[in-house]
């Protein structure tokens, strides 16, 4: 028998609570509020989609006595209402603003539909900000989500997993919806942006004048700093290159590297195209076979050696590097190769080399000068 696991995101006493701290403690004398002026309620809810109320205040007045109505506001050049939006930020906004007040003026004769359907069509306007205007202007029951509201529910209802993960999002959306109340949805939702706004912030939640304490999740467990939980970092990328130090007569074989990308312009060792080395100590058939090769070009090989692996850490992936040390019977053909240099060995510390290109080398050849130095 299958077992289907049945939501049931309802909860009135949520909405009851809610709106009842709303009431007393929330927020009440904003300019767009005590107003069912939905021309007046779109544009701040517009400007307040990416910027808070404090920084909106000024331009929100400044904005209304430039264009008083929508029908001033669709009749305007776009540069007029662009220069009022200057210094808020986000553009897109502005230029949709425009053309959204243009659409209600042809479709709606400059009446805003009451439907969040309807208005979620309109440009600019998201489901979630449909729903605030349609709430707001008209008392219609329909929810909100945006990121404090998300920081409210992931809190309250102890949900674990990352709010911008598609499945949380919108198993979010069906609790959002199943929570909203019979009536007083303006106090309602308002409360949850309040909540989130004044209560429930992100790094110093006030719990102890929070409505929701009794039943909040992440308070009762101690997890209001875990909740919700980050966007999970992504694994650093790891890449992979076989470097050779072909040496020989005191000399090591040195390339200079294309002037863009990693390490743009600097000399480095010569690299194994598309060759991922075997594990470290190592020595697979294909390598041995693309390294005899890659040192054919310079030179007829005497032997070769493995070397440890070193890992450079980038800030944006990880690079591992297989070094081999190769030592050539006899050099040849180097006349024909642009961009090889045989580099004295005693001067590397001074080359414009990568650092960990010149730690390898310092190391490879130093310990040979030292070696060299308790033979004689
Ligand atoms: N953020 C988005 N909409 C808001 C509103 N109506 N009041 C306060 N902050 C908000």
């Amino acid at each position: 028998m299958k077992v289907v696991a049945v939501e049931n995101f309802e909860d009135p006493g949520f909405s009851a609570d809610l709106i009842g701290w709303q009431q007393v403690h929330g927020r009440h004398a904003l300019p767009w509020q005590n107003t069912r002026d939905a021309y007046l309620i779109w544009l701040s809810e517009i400007m307040l989609q990416q910027t808070q109320v404090s920084a909106v205040l000024g331009y929100y007045a400044r904005f209304l006595e430039r264009f008083p109505t929508l029908r001033d506001l669709a009749a305007a050049p776009v540069e007029d209402v662009m220069a009022q939006w200057s210094g808020l930020g986000y553009y897109t906004r502005a230029r949709n603003l425009h053309k959204c007040a243009q659409r209600v003026v042809a479709e709606y004769d400059g009446v805003f539909p009451s439907d969040p359907v309807l208005l979620a069509e309109l440009p600019g306007i998201g489901r979630s900000t449909a729903a605030a205007i349609a709430a707001f202007s008209s008392g219609r029951r329909a929810a909100i989500m945006d990121g404090n509201v998300k920081r409210v529910f992931a809190r309250v209802f102890g949900i674990d997993t990352y709010p911008g993960e598609k499945k949380t999002e919108e198993a979010m959306w069906r609790r959002a919806e199943a929570l909203l109340p019979e009536s007083g949805i303006e106090s309602y939702t308002q409360g949850l942006m309040d909540m989130g706004a004044t209560l429930c912030t992100r790094s110093s939640p006030s719990c102890e004048r929070c409505p929701m304490q009794l039943r909040c999740v992440a308070f009762k467990t101690g997890r209001t700093k875990d909740l919700p939980v980050r966007k999970p970092k992504k694994a650093t990328p790891e890449k992979h290159t076989v470097m050779l130090a072909i040496v020989d007569g005191g000399q090591v074989l040195l390339q200079q590297r294309p002037p863009t990308g990693i390490w743009g312009g600097l000399l480095s060792l010569p690299e194994l195209d598309g060759h991922i080395a075997a594990e470290d100590d190592e020595v697979a058939d294909a390598d041995h076979d693309a390294l005899t090769l890659a040192v054919s070009r310079f030179g007829e090989m005497e032997s070769y050696d493995r070397l440890s692996t070193v890992t450079h850490v980038f800030t944006h992936y990880k690079l591992h590097i297989a070094p081999y040390q190769v030592t050539l019977a006899r050099r040849q053909g180097m006349a024909a190769e642009a961009g090889y240099v045989w580099y004295d060995a005693g001067k590397l510390a001074d080359a414009a080399l990568p650092a960990p290109v010149k730690k390898l080398l310092l190391e490879l050849l130093g310990d040979r000068r030292e070696a060299q130095q308790r033979m004689f």
